[in-house]
């Protein structure tokens, strides 16, 4: 088979390479297009341009697939925990057991932020967002650890540069907790708590969150598993909005706290982490407007109202969102365990259960999304809406260490920066501010 591609430009024909993933992923090399045509590609959005090689994450949107590092989404949700999914993303393999206890012990030793950062803390006003505070609190740890400014990723650097890779993951994927659930304390003006040593990574936040002073909480294993199943399925989704984010400041040689906080902020936004918060406020305007299932379901299908179902449908999986699918499962059992008097709760399974049944969503694949029950899991465990957001971050963390190492890690690192398609004003003169038209 003839593995490259032919362009012919202004008459004269070039070949461009062929390349193909491991899983038989096809693209055209074009890295050497405008040295030797003058020419750029245009491709708004990043829709159909390869940024990277990666080792991380593989989807099949058309077959449901998601895995790490070649290990399926399902499997790891079943059976492994939080702490051996993000060791499997930031070290490529599944741990030994020493590896493993070896990883919770360092997890666990940089549970606590730097006493002084409080401070950052008290500096905030009571209503801040906790995503500001988070990308704030995160890039803030680049103060403190002055030696991991510098992380040699590469695979020949010696054994200290190593052990600092490995610190600065530990340090963010563990302090990411305590921070978000400072933020919440902070946000709701209660005491903050401290971690647990003894606890493991999801009991640990929970404790943080919703202990008070002198009272314990005592989280179901229902609640335990549902928010490791959220961790676990927020951990990486290939090159979206945020990782790509993270991967172009990484590039640039930025530290890894300065990276991840720029992924918080790319997240943040309402087209990307804010869709489970979307989900719920669908449900509360639903609630407060005493709107029927069946008229909420004929205005998402009426084609003059923009209205859409909010957590349904997906751009990348057309058949289902494996993820959406172990979700359910576990939004089932915690509603079940729970057993919650909650309107909102019980508005979204009326409505779940309609669309699934509705001619229109079964034609279009319209199949409740990762959002949908992730949205209604963590209001079930108690996570106030705005916090939504920090959740899939605090998830994501692990994916977004694995994309930093590997961008860094490339023998062929150098930094991102795309072209551009010029459309502004031609040459022109500068006019004194007296003689200009509108003077
Ligand atoms: N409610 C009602 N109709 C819908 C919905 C929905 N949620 N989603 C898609 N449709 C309809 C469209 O109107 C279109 O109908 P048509 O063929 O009659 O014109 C058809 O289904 C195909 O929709 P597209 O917009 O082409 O699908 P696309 O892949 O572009 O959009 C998207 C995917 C953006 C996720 C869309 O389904 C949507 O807006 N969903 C609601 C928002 C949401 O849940 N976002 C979170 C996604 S998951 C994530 O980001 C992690």
């Amino acid at each position: 088979m003839d593995r490259s591609a032919k362009l012919i430009l202004e008459g004269k024909e070039y070949d461009l390479p062929v390349m193909e993933g491991t899983e038989n992923e096809k693209a055209i090399d074009i890295s050497t297009l405008r040295a030797r045509t003058g020419y750029v590609t245009y491709d708004d959005g990043f829709g159909n341009t390869g940024s990277c090689q990666s080792e991380v994450t593989y989807i099949d949107g058309e077959k449901g697939i998601l895995r790490y590092r070649g290990y399926p989404i399902e499997d790891l949700a079943e059976h492994a925990t939080f702490a051996e999914t993000s060791y499997l993303l930031v070290f490529n393999e599944l741990p030994s057991k020493q590896q493993l206890s070896r990883w919770s012990d360092r997890l666990t030793a940089y549970e606590m932020i730097h006493q002084d950062m409080r401070h950052h803390f008290e500096g905030f006003p009571t209503e801040s967002h906790p995503m500001a505070m988070l990308s704030a609190m995160i890039n803030a740890n680049s103060c403190y650890y002055p030696h991991l400014m510098n992380l040699n990723v590469a695979p020949d650097s010696s054994k200290a540069n190593k052990e600092d890779f490995i610190e600065a993951a530990a340090r963010i994927i563990s302090k990411v907790r305590t921070i978000a659930a400072f933020s919440y304390k902070k946000h709701v003006g209660h005491p903050r708590i401290y971690p647990k040593p003894e606890l493991e990574y999801t009991s640990n936040f929970l404790h943080m969150m919703f202990s008070i002073p002198y009272q314990d909480y005592d989280a179901k294993p229902e609640v335990v598993n549902a928010l490791r199943q959220f961790l676990i399925l927020h951990a990486d989704h290939e090159q979206n909005c945020s990782t790509s984010t993270v991967r172009m400041v990484a590039s640039s040689g930025a530290n890894l706290f300065a990276a991840v906080s720029a992924g918080v902020c790319a997240l943040w936004g309402h087209l990307h982490g804010g869709a489970n918060q979307a989900v719920i406020e669908m449900l509360e305007q639903i609630l407060a407007s005493g709107e029927t299932i069946p008229g909420v379901i004929a205005k998402a299908k009426d084609k003059n109202s923009s209205f859409r179902l909010m957590g349904f449908g997906h751009r990348v999986y057309k058949n289902y969102d494996p993820r959406a699918k172990i979700l359910k499962k576990s939004c089932d059992e915690l509603l079940n365990a729970l057993d919650l008097d909650d309107p909102l709760l019980a508005i979204a399974k009326e409505l779940e259960e309609a669309a699934l049944k509705d001619e229109y969503f079964v034609e279009r694949n319209l199949y409740p999304n990762v959002d949908f029950y992730s949205g209604i899991i963590l209001r079930a465990i108690g996570i106030p809406t705005n916090m939504f957001t920090v959740m899939f971050a605090m998830g994501r963390i692990p994916g977004w260490v694995a994309h930093y190492k590997e961008t860094q890690a490339n023998p062929k690192w150098r930094i991102y920066r795309p072209r551009q398609i010029y459309q502004g004003q031609v040459l022109r003169r500068y006019v004194p501010i007296d003689q200009r038209e509108n003077a």
